[in-house]
């Protein structure tokens, strides 16, 4: 059975994002995989409201993991949950991904976690449920993804956080990211299309993410086909933070704590193996948060004054600012 490749664009129709995807998806269909092409502004997809009964649901076994709500998530679910590899792209608004794509992280969130829906689907399977009632297993089946940002800035520091918060649509399905690609100074071109040297780049993209999803082994499947090895080993990106101490740094994608070397007059990233393994990309990082949100939170009804220690800021209601006549605002008069 031909693989499946998925692609998602998250900018507008036909521009930079679009075309990035579509080459990259057609090298795939070259090599013998289906395709399908997603453009995120076509789908109606509403904010999480953080009711969490999605996660609630899994905890407690009473549910399979979904959203309350059903709108064009559900599409995208499902062509994810066919899917092999995924090809992702998304412009940079104000340095990071745009609204759009952080709304579908947000509905994507702790129920695609798979070490919440792999609990709930051994508890369930183990209680003897349908598989009707449980978890969708293809949740469980190994993906591989390239992720592509795109800026319009010519100075790459514009772009810095798009590729590091696109992390946050795979790694809760633990999606292994295979190949990474920051397109910045695309408003040199009036169009990628005309950028030949960056449409054979989707090429190879496309040829990684068949190679990948292709491959013979595990190793072999998540090796790391992007340009550069970056700081981390697992994510490959560069976005660092200093702990409080100043002593030691984290890799903001993957929460694994490392120490800063400087070799050779470059900086280098230790990261011991067990930090490796709390990485939130890898099944110990995630089951570690998953194990403190179901040990550690506390439940409704613990607090037995809640409902007066809220009142004073539940009746606190100061409204908005007057508008200002004189000064020039944009409201409608
Ligand atoms: C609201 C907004 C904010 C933007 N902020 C940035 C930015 O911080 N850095 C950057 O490089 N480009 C920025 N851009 C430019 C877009 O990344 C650029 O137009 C990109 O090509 C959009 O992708 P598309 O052509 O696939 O739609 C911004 C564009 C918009 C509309």
């Amino acid at each position: 059975m031909a693989k499946k490749v998925l692609g998602i664009s998250f900018g507008r129709k036909n521009s930079n994002c679009d075309m990035m995807v579509k080459c990259a998806l057609m090298e795939c269909e070259k090599e013998g995989c289906e395709t399908a092409f997603i453009r995120a502004d076509d789908l109606n997809i509403t904010n999480c409201n953080g009711c969490i009964s999605c996660v609630i649901g899994l905890m407690s076994g009473r549910g399979r993991g979904y959203c309350v709500r059903h709108d064009d998530f559900d599409i995208l679910d499902e062509c994810v949950m066919q899917s092999d590899g995924l090809i992702i792209a998304c412009p940079t608004y104000e340095t990071s991904a745009t609204g759009r794509f952080k709304t579908i992280c947000d509905r994507i969130g702790p129920s695609h976690d798979i070490t919440f829906r792999k609990a709930a689907y051994d508890e369930g399977k183990a209680a003897g449920k349908p598989e009707s009632e449980l978890p969708d297993a293809r949740a469980f089946n190994k993906r591989s993804a390239a992720l592509i940002s795109v800026g319009g800035a010519m100075t790459e520091n514009w772009v810095a956080l798009t590729v590091p918060m696109m992390y946050e649509f795979t790694f809760p399905m633990a999606i292994d990211v295979i190949d990474t690609v920051e397109y910045y100074g695309a408003m040199a071109f009036e169009n990628v299309a005309g950028n030949a040297p960056m449409m054979e780049r989707m090429k190879k993209v496309g040829q990684n993410v068949v190679a990948s999803i292709n491959a013979e082994t595990e190793e072999e499947r998540i090796a790391w086909r992007g340009d550069e090895e970056g700081c981390c080993p697992i994510c490959h990106t560069r976005l660092l933070q200093v702990s409080h101490d100043k002593k030691s740094v984290d890799c903001v994608v993957c929460g694994s704590h490392g120490t800063l070397k400087i070799v050779d007059g470059l900086i280098d990233v230790e990261y011991t193996p067990e930090e490796l393994d709390r990485s939130r990309l890898r099944w110990g990082g995630k089951l570690e948060h998953s194990t403190e949100i179901k040990t550690q939170a506390q439940p409704s009804g613990t607090i037995k004054n809640l409902k007066e220690l809220k009142a004073p800021y539940v009746a606190y209601n100061p409204g908005i600012f007057p508008v200002d006549e004189s000064a020039n605002g944009n409201l409608k008069k």
